[in-house]
């Protein structure tokens, strides 16, 4: 009797440290045949400096990318994205692949340098640039895809960097407005939906925190913090623009993609792992979507770094603090949230003494663990769980008033030595993480659309080339780099034109058809670097002979003129 009330007990307090959320409800049911409402958008997702390459092309001026890429041991082989798929020039054939696949929607961002080169609009607008996204947003228009458009994918222009610090300056605020402007000024008669930030996290966390990402700085314990304060202040500013002047000519949304893993407690019957689940979602997601949704940090994060800047004598908290105009300002400027998720971690308690240093790892007090039987076919940090995936989009439902949810990123890479187009365990992610996706969609998260990550592969940031998201391989050994599709675009496609998953004897056909057509692409990019030697062939090979021949004759020319005179 005694224990049962204790039980009870932990249970009500478990569901009140997550608002609705309730944290011991975690069924992790079986595969669930059925399909998406009518209507649900389908689509691919990419980014600037990713795929574009043309880094120096027409008019572009250089990012704080081009910049990092460049600087020796930031990136894994030193690769750079100088060329990466060059995007810049295929986008005609990339937009062919999209039809191929029936999508309606593709992601793509607009490189703010290549637009503005110095990142002023008053100094110097690129038109060139602004007709490469021009021509790209009708071709994707005239073939039924519509285009979502992220303002900021990471590539911020040097020249803002150098001249005021980047995101640690609240200057960027106007220009980024400046900049988004300009976009709706140019695009906004065809793009209706826009995203201001791709994960402001990593902006924040990896640009100013630990460094690993542009502008690699490492002001530990705060300029993360600033970095963020300035993005959502940002954010709002574009979305009280558009809202004041573009919304009731152009109608379209302004929503920002914040990425999250989940975060499950370790022992969901122990209050303290419960609370430091919480807390990692909160420091992750919440960091962002609180300020957005409820116009201030969450509380945990506030009582967290408060306390530890005033353990290490700091006269005020790291974490900057919205006065009561801003809070108004900037609640309630989302009209759709993207959601990027990949992951899950499982976490407990763990305090960090205030000895340990500033760092918005040590804020959180916690420990991130992860089940050894999880698979992980590619990116060091990327383990399936697709169940956290249905977990996440619930805590959005509850925590946030249940938005208007596009998943902005979901996606698995590889690693591997020899390069196989048969990827098994990317369909196999993508089965089950978009199963959850439509169990949630049966629990009343609101979710319109789904992006895979990512088209092509592509430049994954300090991993160089290492690291492939693709649904299509991409050659980048030749020149041309051409694009070949992995099973999973067949696999993908199947959902698509099935808008879910119908019926068990049809799902269970797809891998195998899937993999059926996927050898025959493996044979051609076996073949691919005799296409590679013939390029080499006609393009080196052949103007070097021709030259050699033309200054022989010159020479043998002289040499019969001499013998005459
Ligand atoms: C999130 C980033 O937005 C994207 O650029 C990256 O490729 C994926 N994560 C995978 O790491």
């Amino acid at each position: 009797m005694l224990r049962t009330g204790i039980r009870l007990l932990a249970l009500a307090l478990c569901v009140s440290a997550g608002g609705d959320f309730d944290w011991t409800k975690n069924e992790k049911t079986s595969f669930y045949y059925g399909t998406f409402p009518t209507g649900f958008s389908w689509g691919v997702g990419s980014s600037a400096y990713q795929t574009e390459g043309a880094w120096n092309t027409d008019g572009k001026g250089m990012s704080i990318w081009d910049v990092f890429a460049h600087k020796k041991g930031k990136i894994s082989s030193n690769e750079t994205g100088d060329s990466s798929c060059e995007g810049y020039y295929k986008f005609k054939d990339d937009i062919n692949l999209m039809k191929e696949m029936k999508l309606s929607h593709y992601r793509f961002s607009v490189s703010w340098p290549r637009i503005l080169p110095s990142g002023l609009r008053s100094e110097h607008v690129n038109e060139k640039g602004i007709r490469y996204y021009s021509d790209l947003i009708d071709l994707l228009l005239d073939s039924k895809i519509t285009p979502v458009v992220t303002l900021y994918h990471w590539d911020l222009p040097q020249v803002l960097q150098e001249k005021y610090g980047g995101w640690q300056n609240a200057s960027m605020v106007g220009y980024f407005n400046e900049f988004a402007n300009l976009c709706f000024e140019r695009f906004g008669n065809r793009v209706k939906l826009w995203i201001t930030f791709n994960n402001p996290w990593s902006i924040s966390v990896e640009g100013y925190e630990t460094g690993e990402h542009a502008p690699g700085l490492r002001t530990r314990g705060s300029g993360a913090y600033k970095a963020a304060h300035h993005i959502i202040k940002a954010h709002a500013k574009v979305w009280h623009t558009y809202d004041m002047k573009w919304r009731s000519k152009q109608k379209g949304l302004i929503g920002i993609s914040l990425t999250a893993d989940w975060g499950e407690p370790v022992d969901v019957s122990n209050q303290r792992d419960v609370e430091a689940a919480e807390r990692y979602i909160h420091f992750y997601l919440g960091w962002f979507a609180t300020p957005l949704f409820h116009g201030d940090y969450p509380a945990v994060m506030k009582e967290y770094i408060g306390r530890k800047s005033g353990q290490q004598g700091l006269g005020a908290s790291r974490l900057p603090v919205f006065s009561p105009q801003e809070k108004s300002y900037v609640r309630g400027t989302v009209d759709f949230l993207g959601l990027g998720h990949y992951t899950t971690r499982y976490v407990t308690q763990k305090n960090y003494p205030s000895g340990f240093g500033d760092s918005y790892f040590a804020d959180r007090d916690l420990a991130e663990l992860v089940d050894p039987k999880w698979p992980d076919p590619g990116s060091e940090w990327l383990y399936s769980v697709p169940w956290g995936f249905r977990r996440l989009l619930n805590f959005v439902k509850t925590q946030y008033g249940n938005p208007m949810i596009y998943v902005t990123e979901n996606g698995v890479s590889e690693k591997m030595l020899c390069t196989d187009l048969c990827d098994d365990w990317r369909m196999q992610y993508f089965r089950e993480y978009i199963n959850e996706l439509l169990k949630a969609v049966r629990d009343g998260v609101n979710v319109k659309g789904y992006t895979a990550w990512s088209l092509l592969d592509g430049f994954e940031w300090d991993e160089g080339f290492s690291e492939r998201f693709g649904l299509y391989f991409v050659d980048f050994r030749n020149k041309n780099k051409p694009r070949f599709p992995k099973a999973s675009v067949q696999f993908y496609k199947r959902i698509i034109s099935s808008n879910g998953f119908p019926s068990q004897r049809e799902v269970e056909s797809w891998k195998r058809k899937a993999v059926e057509t996927c050898s025959s692409s493996n044979q051609l990019l076996a073949a691919d670097p005799l296409i590679g030697h013939m390029e080499m062939v006609t393009e080196i090979v052949v103007p070097t002979v021709c030259t050699l021949c033309i200054l022989l004759s010159a020479v043998f020319f002289m040499f019969l003129l001499r013998r005459r005179l």
